[in-house]
This record gives structure tokens, C-alpha cells and sequence, in this order.
């Protein structure tokens, strides 16, 4: 298996090593300080975690229950603990479809899934988006996908980058195509919480026992820096895949993410976070819509959920060139490129990163490098 960089990760390295003042693409809410933890950490916790369960703490699994699959019908054995959505989505991905099995992953969408299903050389088959129905996915085009050898169905729901929701409806129709052929359905779910113009879609893996959702406490609790996640899966030989090769890559678990993500999603702070996370994602984003709607050169359909959202350009602008200007002194702002996503005729605009991005600089910067285009 053999893996190849893709265009966002190329991006975000040069963001890095550029150090933009201000930031038009973050996705993840504020963050919390260690500080903000720390009296409710047990201080005499052993450093020594090889004796620790390969799943996951079960506080930590009881409260990811509680949160992200409250409809009863998984357990905390249901959950296995992983270093981010990331992981999980890896380890079922890599687990579950083998070289030749046919995949769909929605389009636009998270690049993961497809730059793993290239390593992993299985078939991939994109189910596209229709920026004319706000991005919303199609059930006749997922019917015409699917065949006897599609092994997984990918989405992003709520979506990267388009902010599209899929509602329980489709999922629960989603899950019937599969379910004819035993595909399962991956449900990237890292964005729940943050719906705006939708109800919070029910978690896959309480639909539908092949569905396996993934999150994380990296978005709307702002805590990515744990590298702390999970999947929820209610078929047990999903879970054991996943561990055994999680073994053969980290090996053991993260357990300080794990105690503070537990205290992070007990539910009186999880809902105090939450509400904090949407009230400030809810004013940021008015304000980004209020900047699109005084620019002629950008559109969009304005994020149904999560904290970014992905704008058409006028016809004279191109989104390598304007992120490309935009990074670049004197506007030094970041904002992530369509190409990254396959629509070189878009950038992705967001809101989130808290204080620290700068919101309204980042706006002033990027109306005078579109003033100045010409
Ligand atoms: C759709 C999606 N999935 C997964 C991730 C990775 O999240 P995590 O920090 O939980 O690994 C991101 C990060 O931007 C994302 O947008």
C-alpha cells in the first residue's frame, strides 16, 4: 500500500510554514486551554498505560454513547477509541475493502477516502454533489453506483466542504441500497453538533447495523490537539479489524486524550461547550454570508452545518491563484483552494479557529485582494 499526498495536505503544510495573520478556512471551534482541564484530571494517573483496555476508557465510551448515539441502540461496546476521525475512518477503511472491492465516496468531499482508496487500489466510484440542489446528494445516482462488489459507501455527513446535510430520510434510504448488497456505510460525522439549517441527522451506526459512524472531539468542541476520536459500529468484527490494526500502527492507547476527552463530553460541560461553539460558529458565519452577499465575483449555498462552507468564483478568478495571492504578503490570509477538492472554480471559506483567525481582518484582506485583481 502505497500512499500519495494530496493537494489539501500540500496546501495546509505551506499554510504552516507561512504562518498566515489571518485565517478565511479553519474548521474547528475555539479551543480550550490544558488549564480549562486540569482540576478535573486525576493527578496521580499512571504514565504507565500498557495494562489500559484496547478500546478505549469505558467512562470515555459511556459518554460517547451518551453524545453522538443517544438513540440506544449502541453500547459502549460498540465504540472503539481512536487518534481522531482520521484513524478511525483509516482503520475501517483499510480493514474492510481490499484491492478490486468497489467504494463510493460523495464528491465534493473529505479526500481521505479517496486517497486511501487509491492505496488500497480498490475501485473508486465518486457519487457527485449537485451544487444546483445546494449539494445535496441524489438516491437514483447512488442506486446506479451500486453493484454486487461495492464493499463501503463514504459520506461526509455534514459535509466538508460544502456544509450539506444528509437528513435521517436519505440516510435511512442510504442504508437500504447497501443493506441489499452488504456494503457498509462509513458516516464521517465530525461535524455534528453544529447544524443550522437542519436537524442533527441520526448517527449511521444507529440505523443500520453495517453503518459505522466516525467523530471526533476535534470540531465543535475545538480539541483536535488530543488526537482523540472514535467509530461506532454495532457489528463486533468491525471493532476487532479495527484493533488489530490499530496494534500493528500505535500500538498502545492515547490515554491523557482519552481522560480529557472524557471530561469534555460529561454532559453538563459537552452541552455548555456546544452551546458556546454554536452561538459564536452562528454569528461568524452571518457575517461571512453578509461579505459573499456584497461581492459579485463569490456565491454560495450558505453551510447547512460545521463551520465552512465552499464559494463559487466569477468567472475571472481562480481558486489556486486568488489562495495563492491571498497567502502571499501583504494580505498573508489563508483560505483552502476548490482544487483541493477537485473544483479548481471554488475556495473554501470558513469561520472557524476562534480569536486567533482573525475573522474580520481576514474579510478586510481578502476584499482588497479581489479589488485588486484586475
Ligand atoms: C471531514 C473530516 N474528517 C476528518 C477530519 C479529521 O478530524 P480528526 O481531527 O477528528 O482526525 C477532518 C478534519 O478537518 C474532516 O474535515
Amino acid at each position: 500500500m502505497y500512499t500519495k499526498i494530496h493537494k489539501l495536505f500540500e496546501v495546509l503544510m505551506d499554510a504552516t510554514r507561512t504562518q498566515p495573520e489571518a485565517a478565511l478556512g479553519w474548521s474547528s471551534a475555539a479551543s480550550p486551554r490544558l488549564a480549562d482541564f486540569v482540576a478535573d484530571l486525576d493527578h496521580s494517573m499512571s504514565l504507565d498505560w500498557s495494562g489500559q483496555s484496547f478500546q478505549g476508557i469505558t467512562a470515555l465510551r459511556e459518554n460517547i454513547i451518551r453524545t453522538h448515539s443517544p438513540a440506544g441502540a449502541c453500547t459502549p461496546d460498540d465504540v472503539l477509541v481512536t487518534a481522531g476521525t482520521a484513524e478511525a475512518n483509516f482503520l475501517a477503511m483499510c480493514q474492510l475493502v481490499q484491492p478490486g472491492d468497489e467504494i463510493i465516496v460523495d464528491t465534493p468531499g473529505w479526500q481521505q477516502p479517496v486517497v486511501l482508496a487509491q492505496a488500497i487500489g480498490c475501485v473508486l466510484k465518486p457519487w457527485h454533489r449537485h451544487e444546483s440542489r445546494a449539494w445535496s446528494l441524489d438516491l437514483n445516482d447512488l442506486e446506479s453506483l451500486v453493484t454486487p462488489r461495492t464493499r463501503m459507501i463514504f459520506i461526509c455527513n455534514p459535509n466538508n466542504p460544502t456544509g450539506r446535510v444528509t437528513l435521517d430520510q436519505e440516510l435511512r434510504d442510504i442504508a437500504t441500497i447497501a443493506g441489499r448488497v452488504g456494503a457498509y456505510v462509513l458516516c464521517d460525522e465530525v461535524y455534528a453538533g453544529l447544524e443550522w439549517a437542519a436537524s442533527r441527522p441520526t448517527p449511521i451506526c444507529d440505523l443500520y447495523e453495517r453503518g459505522i459512524s466516525t467523530s471526533s472531539v476535534s470540531k465543535a468542541l475545538g480539541l483536535q490537539g488530543l488526537r482523540t476520536g472514535w467509530m461506532i459500529c454495532r457489528d463486533a468484527h468491525v471493532i476487532r479489524e479495527a484493533i488489530v490494526l490499530r496494534e500493528n500502527t500505535s500500538e498502545i492507547m492515547n490515554v491523557l486524550g482519552e481522560a480529557v476527552a472524557e471530561i469534555a463530553l460529561r454532559p453538563a460541560r459537552y452541552s455548555q461547550a456546544l452551546a458556546t461553539a454554536r452561538a459564536d460558529g452562528a454569528r461568524n458565519l452571518a457575517l461571512l454570508d453578509s461579505f459573499i452577499a456584497t461581492r459579485p465575483e463569490l456565491s454560495w449555498h450558505k453551510p447547512q452545518a460545521g463551520l465552512i462552507g465552499f464559494c463559487k468564483l466569477g468567472s475571472d478568478l481562480d481558486g489556486d491563484a486568488l489562495a495563492a495571492r491571498l497567502l502571499a504578503a501583504p494580505h498573508r490570509t489563508f483560505a483552502m483552494p476548490g482544487s483541493a477538492y477537485g473544483f479548481p472554480r471554488h475556495v473554501r471559506l470558513g469561520v472557524g479557529g476562534g480569536a486567533a483567525a482573525n475573522l474580520e481582518l481576514g474579510l478586510e484582506r481578502l476584499a482588497a485582494c479581489l479589488d485588486a485583481w484586475a
